[in-house]
């Protein structure tokens, strides 16, 4: 089987910009699990879907009608057919991404999908459980960290490049929230996994976050 990096960590800590180094400096494939999330949240909320009910979130789950595409170095995320890339990356997406992923069966059913993305050269797999649910047999696993005041600023910076102006006192409570819901749901917790290099990176920039990651993935 082919190689797999993990990146886990929680939300705005960085991870979707690393992955993207690491896969595009290896030549490997990138997964972002996150946006497969929160396709399934904005499909629930398109088709009125009660979130909280597993019943109906589990089918929808198991068809959802996602793919990802390449264009101009980037990857476009796909929903039935409809270029979704910046709808999702709201923080209501976001927040009703994270009350669906603690269902046990939604993520279940989200299991096989993801693991699909393995191929030939290697996966760089972006998330919360890559590394100790998704591929707990991946030979390199980090967990990024940031503190949460770090993470809702440059959560603010990433929204504001795509238009959207958020208050910065509102991002951070929802931060907090998110990480709270996703540290504490009783399957795949957000914790890194015991063999993950733990790196935190509060007081780096993101080319001595990038530095340091690929120091540890070239040991
Ligand atoms: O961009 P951000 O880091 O804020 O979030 P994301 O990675 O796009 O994921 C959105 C939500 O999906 C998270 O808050 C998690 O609750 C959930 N998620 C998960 O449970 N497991 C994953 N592997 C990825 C995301």
């Amino acid at each position: 089987t082919a190689p797999v990096i993990t990146v886990d960590g929680p939300s705005g800590a960085g991870k979707g910009t690393l992955c993207k180094a690491i896969a595009e400096s290896l030549g490997w494939r990138l997964l972002d699990s996150g946006a497969i999330y929160r396709v399934l949240a904005m499909a629930a909320l398109h088709h009125q879907v009660d979130i909280t009910s597993e019943e109906a979130l589990v089918p929808l789950a198991a068809h959802l009608d996602v793919c990802f595409v390449a264009q101009d170095g980037k990857l476009l995320v796909v929903l039935e057919g409809e270029d979704v890339s910046n709808e999702i990356r709201t923080e209501t997406v976001g927040n009703t991404a994270s009350r669906a992923a603690k269902l046990p069966r939604v993520r279940e059913a989200l299991l096989r999908r993801q693991r699909a993305f393995r191929e030939e050269p290697g996966l760089v797999a972006d998330g919360r459980d890559m590394g100790t649910v998704v591929f707990p047999d991946a030979p390199v696993k980090i967990f990024l960290d940031a503190n949460a005041e770090e993470r809702a600023q440059r959560r603010r910076l990433q929204l504001q490049e795509r238009g959207f102006n958020v208050n910065f006192e509102c991002l951070l409570a929802e931060i907090r929230e998110r990480d709270d819901r996703d540290r504490n749901r009783a399957i795949a917790p957000l914790v890194p996994a015991s063999d993950a290099f733990v790196l935190d990176s509060t007081s780096l920039s993101i080319v001595e976050v990038i530095q340091q990651a690929l120091g540890y993935v070239q040991k």
